[in-house]
């Protein structure tokens, strides 16, 4: 089915799931429709009574000022965000408070507080000071979920340094890439990640990766098992803790200050590096974990994601850090040693809300219900999806054999570059099995078509943002033209998505994928032209096509359409040479699960490959326009 077709089935579902009373009495929202109205009436004085909640060195001046397309939020305010996630609740009484429980896959449990927390931060940070990072310097992060790297992201932002996390799965040309366009001073790894009982060496990627950027001065690695020789020239992690000071103060920074890089994919060119700042980001994180994850004192959250997406950064980090909940931050795979980890963390942690992604319900889907019936999952109330749109089998699923048809689906529609939630049901509120649901407070979204025109109900368009949001991104690292794409390209100043989606005589949102050549494997956006270049990088490949293809687990899959250079015959020995390439080049979750060897590729007049043909004839679906066809 393509996007059209599923939104036609979709439709005519248009079943409704109402949430149990008990939700709705503790919810911090119970009329979503009046706050939000609320909320559109005056948004400047509904984001500053948010913002109210947390602290500030010095208040802001104005809310917001919009330059379009640029926005500053809570202009002229000092802030942290470190002292929000931490000192705020040492000083308020949860020193004690268990901030995390780390579990590996052998699991091996570690708890931090906290206060120990904090101290670690401050030591980290200080480490880092005493090697000549400060405000505004650019720190890579190539580390596994853990601890430890939570640790190194907030000691960057005690101290006003910007992070760039890369994910650890990425390989060594993705990595080196990051790592140069930011022009990181520091780069900080670990020695090992763990994978389905596999140490996998993340060191030597980093330090291929690096050779010859002379404009990193240090790396920093995590030795986790200390068994790395002294002679390679590196700091070790541990040590720069144990000899650095417990306490750090935290930088007063503004709020239009930049907090991290995250880079991700887009529809040309190489990644981008989307920036965000410290204050508004801080503050829409942290109303949105409150609210959509409904989190109280006592909850124990858990973010099945890694820390390398924004999903990481957002909901296993900041926001949820700022709330001051515990929460569990987990390393390696859902279904080692067998599929029923996650669930037995539920049942033991008495996991209360859980958030995750469509492709690991679907995994989980094919193991069967056995796997989460063995386990007592009755401390759940509130269950996230992310990442893609979830198909209503999976939504079905989900709700049934792991909310027990107890608890509220939130279907959180964001992105890398707003920072946080945008479209969903707040865990109040009524929901549709595939449809995201409602536009976040402060959000006016809107589906249009290319000219801008809204689109009549029921009907394919673009999804837009028309107006700021706190939490939106303020550039691309380096490339200020890029993000004045995203609120140039549709004519009415609105921000481009480039996602397809709809919405239905209620107001509810279905997104449907996207618009642009960006495919959605397992969540993780990955750009064909990336994934191009790795290949034609190869000496054998002449020309390559990338698309994505609907996959029942994965969502999309990938296949490379490639021809060949004078001299080499395609072959599958070729094949898995070439899958293997792009594997070291940029990682498994890009290598393609089917190459086929072609002698031609449609291409318009001016040369660009027309991949919406390649797609349409693998997919058997009509083919279209071909006007701009060149032959
Ligand atoms: O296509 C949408 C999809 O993921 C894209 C954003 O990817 P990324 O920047 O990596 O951030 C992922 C985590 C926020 C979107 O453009 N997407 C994200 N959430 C959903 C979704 N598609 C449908 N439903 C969602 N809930």
């Amino acid at each position: 089915m393509n996007g059209r077709e599923r939104a036609e089935v979709l439709l005519k579902i248009g079943e409704k799931f109402y949430p149990p009373r008990e939700i709705v009495e503790r919810a911090w929202v119970k009329d979503y429709d009046a706050l939000y109205e609320k909320s559109l009436r005056d948004p400047e004085s509904f984001w500053a009574e948010v913002a109210e909640e947390l602290f500030w060195f010095e208040k802001w001046q104005k809310v917001l000022e919009w330059e379009f397309p640029h926005a500053k939020w809570f202009v002229g305010g000092k802030t942290n965000v470190t002292y929000n996630c931490l000192d705020r609740h040492v000083r308020e009484g949860r020193r004690n408070k268990i901030a995390y429980i780390y579990l590996d896959e052998e699991n091996r449990e570690r708890k931090i507080t906290y206060g120990e927390l904090l101290e670690l931060v401050c030591r980290i940070a200080n480490g880092l000071r005493s090697l000549g990072v400060g405000k505004g310097d650019r720190v890579s992060i190539y580390m596994p979920s853990s601890v430890e790297a939570i640790a190194v992201m907030l000691a960057c932002a005690r101290l006003g340094a910007i992070h760039s996390v890369v994910f650890a799965g990425f390989s060594e040309g993705a990595l080196r890439m990051r790592i140069s366009d930011a022009k990181a001073k520091v780069v900080v790894t670990a020695s090992y990640t763990l994978r389905r009982g596999r140490k996998i060496d993340l060191l030597p990627t980093v330090l291929k990766a690096v050779e010859g950027l002379d404009f990193v001065q240090h790396l920093i690695v995590w030795d986790r098992d200390g068994d790395l020789t002294e002679s390679e020239g590196l700091v070790d992690l541990e040590e720069l803790v144990r000899t650095s000071e417990p306490y750090c103060e935290p930088e007063v920074l503004d709020a239009e200050d930049p907090l991290f890089i995250l880079y991700t994919s887009g529809t040309t060119g190489k990644p981008k590096g989307v920036l965000h700042t410290v204050g508004g980001y801080m503050v829409q994180t942290y109303y949105t974990s409150k609210v959509v994850f409904d989190l109280h004192e006592d909850d124990i959250f858990w973010c099945t994601a890694d820390i390398g997406w924004v999903t990481g950064h957002s909901y296993i980090v900041y926001g949820i850090l700022a709330n001051g909940v515990t929460s569990l931050v987990t390393e390696g795979a859902p279904d080692y040693p067998d599929p029923g980890r996650w669930w037995s963390y539920i049942e033991r942690y008495r996991v209360n809300v859980f958030y995750t992604a469509p492709t690991a319900i679907r995994m989980f889907m094919k193991y069967g219900e056995e796997w989460p019936s063995r386990y007592d999952l009755s401390s759940l109330r509130i269950l996230g999806s992310v990442g893609e749109p979830i198909n209503p089998e999976a939504w079905h699923w989900y709700h049934k054999h792991i909310g027990r048809e107890r608890c509220v689906i939130v279907d959180t529609w964001w992105q890398t570059e707003t920072g946080a939630h945008m479209v969903t049901t707040v865990p109040s509120y009524a929901t549709k099995p595939g449809k995201a649901g409602k536009p976040f407070f402060g959000v006016i979204a809107d589906v249009v078509d290319r000219d801008g025109k809204r689109v009549p109900p029921n009907t394919v368009g673009v999804l837009v943002i028309r107006n700021p949001w706190p939490s939106m991104l303020r550039t691309c690292w380096g490339e200020p033209e890029r993000y004045e794409k995203y609120w140039r390209s549709i004519p009415g100043n609105v921000y481009n998505t480039d996602d397809l989606a709809s919405y239905d005589e209620e107001g509810y949102i279905m997104i449907l994928g996207r618009a642009d050549d960006v495919i959605n494997v397992a969540g993780h956006r990955i750009g064909t032209m990336e994934v191009e270049s790795a290949l034609v990088d190869h000496p054998a490949v002449a020309e390559a096509a990338v698309i994505g293809k609907p996959h029942e687990v994965k969502g999309e899959s990938i296949k490379a359409f490639v021809i060949l250079k004078e001299g080499y015959r395609a072959s599958a020995e070729l094949a898995e040479e070439l899958r293997l390439h792009v594997r070291n080049e940029l990682g498994p979750i890009a290598v393609p699960d089917e190459i086929e060897f072609v002698d031609r590729l449609p291409k318009t007049r001016s040369g660009k490959i027309m991949r919406r043909i390649l797609r349409a004839r693998e997919l058997g679906l009509e083919i279209g326009d071909v006007s701009t066809l060149e032959d």
